[in-house]
């Protein structure tokens, strides 16, 4: 990684931790690898993630169902899937330090990352976790955590045509945590162990499935814009034949420019009947008045990735008087804070008094809303900036008079004075 790459994730990072996004999991145990636990600001921003991909991907559209299955499946799933046999990376262990690494993952091959020791041969590691159910710890009892939210939504193929009785094509969508043994997991939150996914298995008749793949390439592509995902950073890559996931026939990742290398932000695969074959599932075509076995394009999508680039997206630095103002550029529907109120003095009891009752009005219409009455003027729109509140409102002694507010743009550090009973017609103008 380059220096100022290294520094640009180290100002995330410190950010995250100091302004309550993202914590390391378990810290004060010494922590636990691959973990991060989400603070106020980072479960509001995920919120907001999962709440707009929803609103897109299931609620505008006629042809979704939205599903939230267990986490923990029977072992014949991952069986069928074809994960228990194939969900394998290659692990290399150093044969001085004892380390583990995944082969693919080494800036040399053969040769450990931190010691410049010989590694062993190669062996094949299942990501998946293990655990028991139940009392009796027998190999009946083994179930897995789902590596992917996808095999719930196969599992629930039956029951949703049953209950409804979709017609091709449709779709099924979930959001909700997938788990991975990630052999090194690294680079904050963008490969860990535990993540949350969003994905939509669209089931289609085979015949044209490339015009599905080329439909939702673009409706993912018209997501990353309209959340502020930088595009001059996203890359497509067709994956090579030989690296496809042992289920698809065609994947393309969107990649994105990440300080430590252009990674897979998102992917999108042809999974054929794979899935559907593998646990016996057919579905009753009204049309042809036949059985049939739908074909899947799969859409997927990283919560926690999402967050990396949204904050690698955002984040901008600029010169205030002599000091450098970093500030996070999120757009209003993603910001964790939509608006900041502020009285100008911490202890006129009037002031303070007008500004709570702005501040409740403002919370009961938009939820994500902060006061904040600490330091002076300057250093709250500084922390607001930092954590990307796009617009800081301030009561004043004119609004004792007048009724009006002070509100500052983020971006621009402008500030505007508008009517109390035109605060929230004012932000919603400015939110999409
Ligand atoms: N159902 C298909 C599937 O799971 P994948 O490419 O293995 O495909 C989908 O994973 C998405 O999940 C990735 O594009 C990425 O955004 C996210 N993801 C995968 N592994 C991850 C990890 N260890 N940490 C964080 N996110 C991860």
């Amino acid at each position: 990684m380059e220096e100022k790459d290294e520094k640009l994730m180290e100002k995330i990072i410190s950010l995250c931790k100091r302004r309550g996004f993202v914590y390391p999991g378990s810290d004060i145990y010494g922590g636990l690898a691959g973990t991060y636990d989400y603070g106020p600001l980072g479960v509001s921003l995920k919120n907001n993630i999962k709440t707009l991909w929803w609103k897109k991907f299931v609620d505008s559209r006629e042809d979704m169902y939205g599903v939230d299955a267990a986490i923990i499946m029977n072992s014949s799933v991952w069986k069928s899937s074809g994960h228990v046999d194939t969900f394998t990376e290659p692990l290399v262990e150093c044969s001085k330090c004892h380390k583990r690494f995944r082969e693919d993952h080494l800036k040399e091959k053969g040769k450990c990352d931190d010691c410049g020791g010989k590694t062993g041969e190669t062996r094949l590691f299942n990501g998946m976790f293990k655990t028991q159910v139940g009392a009796v710890e027998d190999s009946s009892a083994t179930v897995y955590l789902r590596p992917e939210t996808a095999q719930g939504m196969f599992v629930n193929f039956k029951n949703i045509v049953d209950s409804f009785h979709p017609k091709l094509p449709f779709g099924m969508a979930q959001i909700g945590k997938a788990f991975r043994n990630e052999i090194t997991p690294r680079d904050f939150i963008f490969r860990v162990r535990e993540f949350e996914q969003m994905e939509i298995e669209y089931f289609i008749k085979p015949e044209g499935w490339e015009n599905y793949f080329e439909y939702f390439k673009n409706e993912m592509l018209s997501w990353m814009e309209s959340m502020g995902i930088d595009m001059s950073k996203v890359h497509e890559l067709e994956v090579k034949t030989e690296d496809l996931a042992h289920y698809s026939k065609r994947t393309i990742d969107f990649e994105f420019d990440f300080p430590f290398g252009l990674k897979e932000l998102y992917g999108l695969a042809y999974r054929t009947d794979f899935d559907l074959k593998n646990h016996n599932l057919i579905y009753q075509d009204e049309e042809s008045n036949s059985k049939i076995i739908p074909h899947v394009v799969e859409p997927t999508f990283g919560v926690d990735r999402t967050v990396l680039a949204l904050l690698l997206s955002s984040y901008k630095e600029d010169i205030s008087g002599e000091e450098v103002r970093p500030y996070l550029a999120f757009k209003p529907e993603v910001a964790p804070v939509i608006c900041a109120v502020s009285p100008l003095l911490k202890n006129k009891e009037e002031l303070r008094n007008y500004a709570r009752i702005v501040y409740r009005n403002l919370k009961d219409e938009f939820g994500r809303v902060m006061w904040d009455d600490n330091g002076n003027i300057g250093k709250r729109y500084r922390r607001q900036d930092e954590i990307g509140t796009p617009w800081c409102i301030v009561i004043d002694f004119d609004t004792l008079t007048d009724d009006s507010v002070t509100i500052r743009d983020r971006d621009t550090g402008k500030q505007e004075r508008v009517k109390k009973e035109d605060i929230v017609s004012y932000i919603k103008e400015r939110m999409n």
